[in-house]
């Protein structure tokens, strides 16, 4: 009998969810490799600032520290010296943090994931800002939630958590005041929904005053580990290096060993080798003195992109400048501008952008879009801000009804 060959096999379908999910994310970082493309889309540090010596140093002490057991399968929780860096960093008068409130991650992005992991069935209802972060959006869509807007100013409905980014929001680069913050805590605490603070840009700050976390605001002095709502998320992807993939999740012990329970079945544990390194990392401070370099040239390019903007785009657009983080997220003056539809025009004018789209939940077409900065040098930036205005004029030109 003839072997079928393998266009007449019929293989069984993937999963349901995957009809729903696309490849947004892959498409825009690939964006970063087009010849001749200057990529305002990715989200993405700029590598020439990677300490790549600290991290060398840090690789031959992990080494010489460890030994083989940096090279062994590790705790899936994490290692309990890193785990207790983690929680000795982040500990206040009032906040007592211990090992048992920490568990380590592949990235604060397997945090985002293990959450809806541990805690949603389909069905379940996230609550998150309207636009959200488009990473937890694809994180959660295997398990089928059902989203609602958070109210900043009332009641919460009936869910399992609430997400926010209160530091220089993905995508809209949104600081919430502490007023904010207390309030979400108030609803929180009201309404017994865990509160997930995902704060990987917070060390960014260009401008203006530190806001005090929402894992920090809710403590309740006292010396035993802290038991509250809040699950605080960190990362050294945007102080060291994504590469690493190190990044923590915070909270209750209870919140901690149902991650630490979902995520035996994902990774078995992050990297030891990487946990071993971003431990020599972080206790020579190499992130934290790392950050005033980080700071002052993101500055610097935060401030190119918004006067080429001032000067090239301020009739279509507005935005806000924004005090730290990654991304200006700029609305059209006119409402019916499709930014899905003027991706085409700038990828033909040599530049790329995310449109708004992709971060909403219900995935409604939008009239904003995300510009990154931290990515490219001033001078490409202007250039690709030049390139934006001209998509946008054609793209005008050619489509007058949605203009
Ligand atoms: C809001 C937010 N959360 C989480 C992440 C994931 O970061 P990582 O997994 O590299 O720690 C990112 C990355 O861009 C982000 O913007």
């Amino acid at each position: 009998m003839p072997i079928p060959c393998d266009s007449a096999m019929r293989r069984p379908e993937f999963a349901a969810w995957m009809k729903q999910g696309n490849d947004i994310t892959q498409q825009f970082l690939s964006f970063g490799n087009r010849p001749g493309l200057i990529a305002l889309s990715g989200g993405l540090p700029a590598p020439e600032l990677y300490p790549v010596e600290d991290v060398q140093k840090a690789v031959h002490r992990a080494l010489d520290k460890h030994g083989s057991s940096a090279l062994a399968y590790g705790a899936v929780e994490g290692l309990s010296a890193l785990r207790e860096a983690v929680a000795q960093r982040l500990s206040t008068d009032r906040l007592s943090l211990k090992a048992e409130n920490v568990l380590i991650t592949t990235g604060s992005l397997q945090a985002v994931e293990l959450i809806g992991k541990a805690l949603i069935d389909p069905g379940d209802v996230i609550l998150a800002d309207y636009p959200t972060y488009l990473g937890a959006l694809d994180a959660w869509l295997p398990r089928q939630p059902t989203y609602g807007e958070l109210p900043h100013g009332g009641p919460w409905p009936e869910a399992k958590f609430a997400y926010v980014v209160p530091n220089f929001s993905n995508p809209t680069g949104a600081v919430l005041s502490v007023g904010a913050r207390a309030a979400l805590l108030a609803q929180s605490s009201e309404s017994g929904i865990w509160l997930v603070e995902d704060d990987p840009y917070g060390e960014l700050r260009y401008d203006g005053v530190v806001q005090p976390s929402l894992l920090a605001i809710g403590a309740e002095s006292g010396s035993t580990a802290y038991d509250g709502a809040v699950v605080h998320l960190g990362t050294l992807s945007k102080t060291i290096a994504p590469g690493l993939r190190v990044g923590w999740a915070v909270g209750s012990s209870e919140m901690i060993r149902a991650l630490s329970q979902a995520k035996q079945g994902s990774d078995l544990s992050t990297s030891t080798f990487c946990q071993a390194v971003a431990l020599e990392l972080i206790r020579a401070d190499a992130d934290r003195r790392h950050v005033p370099t980080l700071v002052n040239t993101y500055r610097e390019r935060r401030d190119a992109l918004c006067a080429a903007a001032q000067e090239n785009l301020s009739d279509l657009f507005e935005w806000s400048i924004p005090e730290g983080g990654m991304f200006v997220w700029m609305s059209a003056r006119q409402p019916g501008l499709d930014t899905n539809a003027l991706l085409s025009f700038a990828l033909k004018e040599g530049v790329s952008f995310v449109p708004g789209s992709v971060f909403d939940p219900r995935g409604h077409v939008s009239p904003s879009l995300r510009l990154n900065f931290t990515a490219n040098p001033p001078e490409l930036l202007q250039e690709g801000v030049r390139r934006l205005s001209r998509a946008v004029r054609d793209y005008a030109a050619q489509r007058p009804a949605a203009e």
